[in-house]
Order: structure tokens, then sequence, then C-alpha cells
């Protein structure tokens, strides 16, 4: 089957986790990618987090599928002359080294745009170019502090919170995509490439839209009628901390189910949404709530939103969290059930589906990972095992034209 991205051919310089989520991503969808590693090392997400002695760590596997492994020494004048040829023929750099990285190593947009003006050069980086920052490295954490989420989740009487979703990471490597996918695109008018440039800080605060949207709410009016905090308590002149309410105008929160005092994932999420009200009164058996003026409207509830949310525990006691939901998406109302990391490896719906796959790799044998989570009606991303440190070096090299002499030389002087 061909697929959207076939003849695309990229070069994966990119390392931990916001480089390689984008470039998995296009290589499920077709693009050849070859990921560049430094020999006798390669990415260091090879080597952290180890669970299988001498087998390279899930935190790489999952995150290098479908690509082939090129080691080159890019610092070594041979090394360099290997990837300009490579540069030379194809259509898109993806990089996510330390600011000035790639400059250092000879390599600047401007030499990059020369060796090949079709080409695509996509960075992640911790902040945008010209930023009071641009000189920092950054991880996960530090961006999910910088772009706003921190500040903006956990308890109003806990510290700042760091999200497990990798909105630093994994999501500043799907905008990136995005920014590929649309300079291709672009390129098919222009026949140009263009430098394509991604910072964490930004997309984190793109994921963070709504925050900003309650600051600037916060400051015209002095309160946010959606947060715990309204009307009981009080609020300064930030966007504070809301818990586990819902960020949009329907109330919610993670309430407790049967075995919750063992169990702490026990939990289901309950929305009250404006139209569900009535359905919900019936669900709860409090057929009485629904014309009460005290609780007819969103407005006249939000008072006592949190002895409504006990009602509902106390509906919800003798319930499990599946069994809950099961009751309640009968009255249509939008809840789940807080799903745990092993629920969800088995969760025979994401199997189906492709969203969690089972991977044969040569030295692990089969191991688990998040395969696409965009379905299409005419392409099924099949997702297959991550290379082996420098595995395609020959294959990409004789690609190049070098001759079995040349790759001989080549690793004599430790270039590959
Ligand atoms: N051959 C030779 N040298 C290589 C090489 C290769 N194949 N691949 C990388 N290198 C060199 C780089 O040129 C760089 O050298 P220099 O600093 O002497 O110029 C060096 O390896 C290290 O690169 P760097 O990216 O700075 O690594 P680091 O481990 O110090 O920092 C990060 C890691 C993630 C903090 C940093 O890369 C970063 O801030 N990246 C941008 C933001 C980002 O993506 N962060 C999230 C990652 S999930």
């Amino acid at each position: 089957m061909t697929k959207p991205l076939d003849g695309i051919r990229i070069i994966d310089f990119t390392h931990v986790q916001a480089g390689p989520a984008c470039t998995q991503l296009l290589a499920w969808f077709g693009a050849d990618v070859i990921k560049v590693e430094r020999p006798g090392s390669g990415d260091v997400t090879r080597n952290q987090l180890r669970d299988i002695p001498d087998a390279d760590a899930l935190y790489f596997t999952m995150l290098n599928s479908n690509k082939k492994s090129l080691t080159l020494d890019t610092k070594k004048p041979e090394g360099k002359e290997v990837l300009e040829k490579l540069i030379r023929e194809s259509d898109v750099l993806v990089e996510n080294f330390g600011p000035g990285a790639l400059d250092r190593m000879g390599f600047s947009w401007e030499r990059l745009n020369e060796l090949n003006p079709k080409m695509i050069v996509a960075s992640v980086k911790g902040f945008s170019d010209g930023h009071h920052y641009d000189d920092l490295k950054v991880y996960e954490n530090v961006a999910q502090c910088a772009g706003g989420a921190a500040s903006t989740t956990g308890f109003w009487d806990g510290p700042p919170t760091i999200s497990a979703a990798a909105l630093g990471d994994s999501n500043t490597g799907m905008h990136l995509a995005i920014g590929i996918l649309t300079a291709l695109l672009g390129r098919d008018k222009t026949g140009k490439g263009q430098k394509v440039a991604v910072s964490m800080q930004d997309s984190v605060l793109n994921l963070c839209r709504v925050k900003l949207r309650d600051q600037q709410r916060l400051e015209r009016v002095g309160y946010l009628e959606e947060y715990p905090q309204y009307p009981h308590g009080e609020f300064s002149d930030v966007v504070p901390r809301g818990g586990n309410a819902g960020g949009g105008g329907q109330p919610g929160w993670v309430l407790k189910c049967k075995g919750w005092e063992t169990d702490p994932n026990a939990y289901i999420y309950f929305t009250i949404q404006g139209h569900a009200w009535e359905p919900i009164c019936k669900a709860l058996g409090k057929p009485e709530w629904i014309d009460d003026p005290a609780y007819k409207t969103a407005e006249a509830r939000q008072p006592h939103i949190f002895e409504i949310f006990k009602t509902i525990e106390g509906w919800l006691a003798d319930k499990t969290k599946f069994e809950a939901v099961d009751i309640l998406r009968k009255f249509d109302i939008p809840c789940a059930p807080v799903l745990t990391m092993k629920e969800l490896a088995n969760d025979p719906s994401l199997r189906a589906s492709g969203t969690i796959v089972e991977v044969q790799h040569k030295k692990r044998g089969s191991y688990l990972t998040v395969g696409s989570p965009i379905k299409f009606s005419d392409l099924k991303p099949e997702v297959t095992a991550s290379p082996l440190l420098g595995e395609h070096t020959e294959e990409v090299l004789a690609s190049l034209g070098y001759s079995k002499q040349d790759i001989f030389n080549l690793r004599e002087v430790k270039a590959v």
C-alpha cells in the first residue's frame, strides 16, 4: 500500500522525546526517516531507565519506531561530508539540539539552505528565537512551568504542579509535525524549502489558551465563576489553580466510587452539562431537583456545587467506576472512569483500534507502545520496531553511493 508520505526522506537529528515524537509520527505515515546518531552511544534514551540489561530502553523504543538508524560523527570532517550528501538528497531535516549546537557543527540554516534550497529545516527549542531565555536548554517540566501549565495545574492550597502528559515534549513534536507538513505543501507551490521552528514554551501555552482567556476575564470582572473559589473564596489578580474543575462552562469534578478507600483510582469524572441536568436528577433519583429554583439553573447550582457533588458521591458509593459510567451513559451524561495505565494497556477497544500496539523487537522481544492516535479511512499506520544503533548505516551509505571500501574507511576513522 502506498502511504501519503512515501518518497519523503527525513534526516532525523533528534533525541530524547520532543523531536523523536515528531519524526516517529511522520514515519508511521510513510516518510523514510533516517535517525542520525553518534557512533557508540546514540540517542541518550537508548540507555535511560533500562528494564532489560543491554537492550534499548522502552523510552527509546516507544519514540523511534519505523525509523532507520545511521551512526555518524557529524563533528568529524568525514562525517560532515556524509551529512552534506544526505542533506542534498533529503526533503526535511528535523533537530532538537540545545541552542546553537547545529550552528557550532557547521550546519546553520543559511548553510543548509545553500546545500539544498528545497529542504525544510525543522527545529524544536525550549524558547523561541529572540526570546530572552533563548539560550536555555529545556526539558519537559521546565517547559510546563514556562508555558503556564504549572501555575494553573493542581490545587489552590498546593504548589504549582506538573502534568504527567508530555505537554512540553510530545506536544511540541506534534506542533512541529504540523509545521513540517505545512511547509511541504508550501514547497509544492513555491519549490522552496523553509525553516520551521517550534518552541516548547509556545506549544505549552497554546494548550493553555483557556487560561489566558481566564486571565482576561479575571481582570475584567474580578472572579471566575466556574472555579471552586467562586463564590465563597477569594481571587487574586492571577488565574488560580482550579483543582479538578472543568475548564469550560460545564462544572465537573473527580468523584469517589465504590472502593476508593483502598483503590486510588476508583473515581469517575462527572460533568454537569446544562442540558443534562434533568437526566442527572433522574439518574440520581432526585427528580425534585429538576424544578427546584435552588438547582434549576447553572447559576443557581454554583454556590452549592460541592454539596451536589457530595450527593452524587453518595449515589456512587455502591457502584464501581465502570458500573457508574454504564448507568450514566444511558442518561447522556458526559463522564468517564479514571483509567490506570494497566487498564489502558489491556483495554480491548484500544488494542482493536491500533492505539495500543504490541511490537516485536530483535533484542527486547515484544513490548507495548502507543500507535497512531490519528485514524484514516485509507491508511492503517503499521508500527514496526525501533532500529538498533547503526542498524542501517551500511544501507544508507550505500544508497548515497558509498562503496564497501569507502564504508570501511569511514569506520576506520570512527566517523560512522
Ligand atoms: N555527532 C557528533 N556530535 C553530535 C552528534 C553526532 N551525531 N549528535 C549530537 N552531537 C553533539 C551536538 O553537536 C552538541 O555538541 P556541542 O554542544 O559541543 O555543540 C552535543 O552533542 C550535545 O547536544 P545537546 O542537544 O546540547 O545535548 P544535551 O544533552 O546537553 O541537552 C537537551 C539535551 C534536550 C536539554 C537539549 O538538546 C535541548 O535543550 N534541546 C532543545 C529542547 C528540547 O528538545 N528539549 C526536550 C527534549 S525531550
